[in-house]
């Protein structure tokens, strides 16, 4: 319920002959200290067309206002201070998440368009990165907060399944590899198989002629180069699977930058055709000074395309396919600038659409505040990250609820979540430390905390064993519950600020808040009362806990019901 704007509107009954209702609202301000009320309004922003005094404006407005959803005006300074009926505003607030439920908070801001979301996209033969870890819940979390607001998204692997290191790769595994090797550990031995390439190439340097001959054929559809190559893919891909059913995350497209070979062709040409293609010493590249950007290349001397070629080709597929209303892209920060020149040389051909291209970056995950090392079989330590983030739930939850039934499945949900939570709570920008333990905590600033939370709010429903009553009256009192009240009624403008900035560390940090009024609500009044409060209560604890579920399924973290 927008309680802001019901104060406008009162407000401006008295005040219409010199401001809009929209003036009004926008000057509102949310009062620093509570003993000042809800809502205020700065009167000076009056004093020049009345030429009175602030105080004065403030205290002759303070007489007229009359409604029954606020209880009373104060005028202290300038200020107008407002003090709403919470009775009636708590009923009404609390009515409107019980009806909504779970659709609390949706808008249908985006009517249905498309929002392909490019996520994960690790790279086949290697290890899966913490930074493509942060890619794939960053991409799933802007996937269901762009869904919440009406839009539909695409979630797109864009895996990086092209480019001469193929060549490479199937050199070495025709002289040194071994099926049984691949099979038994695809990514650690095709890492290790390019690693050898590698030192030996750097003695033997025919190698690299051979790894160009073999991408050529690669290229020209050659029968044992593209078998090779889609081994290798099926192989990584299976092994990128395990992680992803790990934390959940499904997508709705695997095409990776091989998928745009066949559409490279028509980009040159298109580019060609706006004479946008420079030469420079053989190869082909588009300026970007009027950016203030270096050059992109586009095609090497030799001929071959470029990452930026292929990124080029599926910003353009993917506007041609699904009409997108947005494009986003959750790849790291130090891919910045890239994204920038893929912008402009989209900007350059004519294609306005490419402003609705955002990149959104990401800083890094660090140990110690260092950068975590590119230690080979990254893929068995992020699957050991998981696992141990489960080892470590479970210990706690021994500690905490012996007998809870299915203590492994809950684990695994308070686990991963809290991984999960940890890497979306700090804004996306910033790096940020990762230790395992104190993620994993069931008290301070994490998910396992607020999946506690509602666990807990879950079981005193269950205690209480009642059907809750929307028509009894629903006051719930005091500034405990009403600080509740005020967050669950914030949780749409949470939402939208969310969606507004991309950046899903505004769910997790309200997800935290309202935990923590939620607790102190809780720690304070007896929920399970012998009198009519008890239904008004109950309702405030179930409207907490859809909430905080919402909030959790937003992040791509689960709920369980008992923890
Ligand atoms: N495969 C790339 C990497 O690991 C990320 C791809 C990001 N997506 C894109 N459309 N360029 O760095």
């Amino acid at each position: 319920m927008d309680y802001k704007k019901l104060v406008a509107d009162e407000l401006h009954k008295h005040v219409a002959e010199y401001m809009s209702q929209e003036e009004v609202l926008n000057l509102l301000e949310k009062p620093r200290h509570d003993e000042h009320g809800d809502v205020a309004f700065p009167a000076f922003s009056l004093a020049k067309v009345l030429r009175k005094a602030p105080p004065v404006i403030a205290k002759e407005l303070e007489g007229k206002i009359d409604h029954p959803a606020i209880e009373k005006v104060e005028t202290v300074g300038p200020y107008l201070n407002f003090f709403l009926n919470k009775e009636l505003i708590s009923a009404e607030i609390l009515k409107e998440v019980m009806t909504q439920e779970a659709d609390f908070g949706s808008s249908d801001l985006g009517q249905g368009r498309m929002v392909p979301i490019d996520m994960s996209s690790p790279n086949i033969a290697k290890p899966i990165s913490m930074g493509h870890l942060r890619s794939t819940v960053i991409g799933n979390a802007l996937a269901n907060i762009v869904e919440k607001v009406g839009y539909k998204p695409f979630k797109i692997n864009h895996l990086g399944d092209w480019g001469t290191q193929f060549g490479k790769l199937i050199v070495a595994y025709k002289k040194w590899g071994n099926e049984e090797a691949v099979l038994a550990d695809p990514i650690a031995e095709l890492l290790k198989l390019y690693v050898k390439f590698h030192e030996v190439a750097a003695e033997e340097t025919e190698l690299e002629d051979e790894a160009r001959a073999w991408f050529r054929k690669l290229e020209d559809g050659d029968e044992e180069a593209k078998g090779l190559w889609t081994w290798f893919r099926s192989e990584s891909l299976k092994e990128f699977m395990k992680i992803y059913d790990m934390l959940d995350i499904t997508f709705d497209s695997f095409h990776g930058e091989a998928f745009y070979n066949d559409k490279m062709d028509e980009v040159i040409s298109l580019l060609e055709e706006k004479n946008l293609l420079k030469q420079d010493r053989g190869a082909s590249v588009v300026e970007l000074e009027k950016y203030n950007l270096n050059p992109a290349l586009i095609k090497k001397s030799d001929g071959a395309t470029l990452y930026i070629t292929r990124d080029l080709a599926a910003a353009i597929y993917r506007k041609r396919t699904y009409d997108f209303a947005l494009s986003l892209y959750a790849v790291g920060n130090e891919q910045s600038h890239h994204f920038k020149q893929l912008k402009g040389v989209l900007k350059e051909m004519g294609y306005d659409w490419a402003d609705d291209m955002y990149h959104i970056p990401f800083g890094l995950i660090t140990q110690g505040g260092k950068k975590l090392s590119t230690r080979q079989g990254k893929v068995v330590l992020l699957e050991e990250v998981l696992n141990e983030a489960r080892s470590l739930a479970l210990e706690q939850i021994n500690e905490k609820n012996p007998t809870l039934e299915d203590k492994e499945g809950v684990a695994d949900q308070v686990g991963i979540g809290a991984v999960v939570f940890h890497d979306l709570k700090n804004e996306r920008l910033n790096n940020f430390d990762f230790v395992l333990e104190e993620v994993v905590q069931f008290e301070g600033e994490t998910g396992p905390y607020v999946q506690y939370t509602n666990a807990r709010a879950l079981s005193i429903l269950r205690k209480a064993d009642q059907p809750i009553e929307l028509d009894a009256p629903l006051t719930v009192g005091d500034d405990y519950a009403w600080d509740v009240l005020k967050l669950i009624n914030s949780f749409p403008d949470v939402v939208m600020n969310a969606f507004n900035r991309f950046e899903p560390s505004v769910i997790a940090k309200y997800a935290l808040q309202l935990s923590q009024a939620f607790n102190r609500y809780y720690g304070t009044t007896k929920i399970l009362v012998d009198n009519e409060d008890r239904n008004a209560r109950l309702v405030l604890v179930k409207a907490t806990s859809l909430i905080l579920q919402e909030s959790l399924r937003l992040l791509g973290v689960k709920s369980p019901e008992r923890m």
